[in-house]
């Protein structure tokens, strides 16, 4: 019994200094930062390259649905040029993330930064601070051309004063930044080949194109961990729980995209109604999401989306209804 007793003591002694050890690694590494290849970018103010960054900011690349206050997503839906002052709030299982300024304000915004910081947050998702990125914006295989438009009309905007929270951590949250944030995009192996300029047109390869690397249809209809970002189910799948937008007494579950006859919300949808749907914008007020700067893309470019989205590997997964009461989650 004395012996056991004993080893019992040396047991508890060594669990106890591997969380202290443990502890003091989650402290030391969640603020590390990153350095990762130079990126060659001069902003242009060619106007037809800031007119394409301006349409892929409102657009498909939905920033402004981001980086503005979660009270005027209203705003932002019905076309306003609402500026990027940034603070919207994603309250998240690791805490809670408010989006930058953006605007060309030297203090509060992204004005002191250089275009090369800026390029670096879409193309590697490091922060012009150095910190990794939580995966809110999957950017990384934006073509040249693209990248260049967004930096150079990011350049053109107004300096708005807009001192935002700095966001805050759980324990878990700082776990997950010690340990799992990283750079993205750096794998060059598996990673596609970055394309130098895209030409808007109606062929599945600029909808991929559109749905992977600047809509990121693929981030909300795929089923993913809320805690790392991780994807956890089939591509185009759905699945995936949001909070409500506004309302985190409700929670959203993406619909099932791909073309399955049964589970696909799709299936029976004509090129047609396809664009109708994205003209029509909102229909669930909680909905996350942006169908305001969707709504505003091209004819073209929906036609690319819906004739993509026809070529996906049908996955039949039936996700239940899209809108659930959160507490009936737990
Ligand atoms: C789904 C929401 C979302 C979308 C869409 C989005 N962002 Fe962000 N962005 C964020 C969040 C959240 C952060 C901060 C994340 C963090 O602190 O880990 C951020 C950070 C940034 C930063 C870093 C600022 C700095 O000082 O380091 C820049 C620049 C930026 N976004 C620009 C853009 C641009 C340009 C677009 C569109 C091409 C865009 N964002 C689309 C949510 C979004
Ligand atoms: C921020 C997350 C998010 C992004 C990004 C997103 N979706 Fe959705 N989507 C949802 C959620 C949640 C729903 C269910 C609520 C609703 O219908 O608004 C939905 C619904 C849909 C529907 C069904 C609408 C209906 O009326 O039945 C289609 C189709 C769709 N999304 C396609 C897309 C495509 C294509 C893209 C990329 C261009 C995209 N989504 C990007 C989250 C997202």
């Amino acid at each position: 019994m004395k012996k056991f007793l004993r080893i019992l003591k040396w047991v508890g002694l060594v669990v106890a200094l591997i969380v202290i050890g443990l502890i003091v690694a989650v402290y030391t590494l969640k603020d590390r930062t990153f350095e990762t290849p130079a990126i060659v970018i001069k902003a242009s103010t060619d106007s037809a390259v800031i007119a394409r960054g301006k349409y892929l900011v409102y657009g498909p690349a939905h920033c402004a649905h981001c980086h503005t206050p979660n009270d005027k997503m209203s705003l932002v839906d019905e076309g306003q040029m609402v500026p990027m002052s940034g603070g919207r709030l994603f309250e998240l299982p690791i805490g809670n993330i408010y989006t930058p300024n953006i605007t060309s304000d030297k203090e509060t915004g992204i004005g002191a930064k250089s275009d090369e910081e800026i390029a670096r947050v879409m193309r590697y998702g490091v922060k012009t601070d150095g910190h990794a990125l939580f995966p809110f914006m999957p950017f990384y295989d934006i073509a040249e051309s693209d990248l260049l438009a967004i930096v150079s009309y990011l350049r053109t905007l107004e300096p708005v004063k807009n001192k935002v929270q700095d966001n805050t951590y759980n324990f878990m949250g700082n776990v997950v930044r010690a340990f799992i944030m990283k750079p993205e995009g750096m794998k060059t192996k598996d990673r596609p080949k970055i394309l130098a300029t895209v030409n808007p047109d109606s062929t599945t390869q600029y909808g991929e194109y559109l749905a992977r690397y600047v809509a990121n249809c693929v981030g909300c209809h795929t089923d993913r961990d809320l805690k790392t970002g991780e994807f956890t189910g089939p591509e185009f799948a759905g699945g995936f729980k949001l909070p409500g937008e506004g309302n985190m007494e409700l929670t959203l579950v993406s619909p099932n995209i791909t073309p399955d006859p049964e589970t696909g919300v799709m299936y029976n949808w004509g090129e047609e109604m396809f664009i109708k749907r994205f003209r029509q914008g909102r229909t669930i007020k909680e909905s996350p999401m942006p169908w305001g700067p969707f709504s505003r893309m091209s004819d073209l470019e929906l036609k690319a989306l819906y004739r993509y989205l026809k070529t996906v590997k049908p996955v039949k997964q039936d996700n239940g209804p899209t809108v659930v009461k959160t507490a009936d989650l737990k």
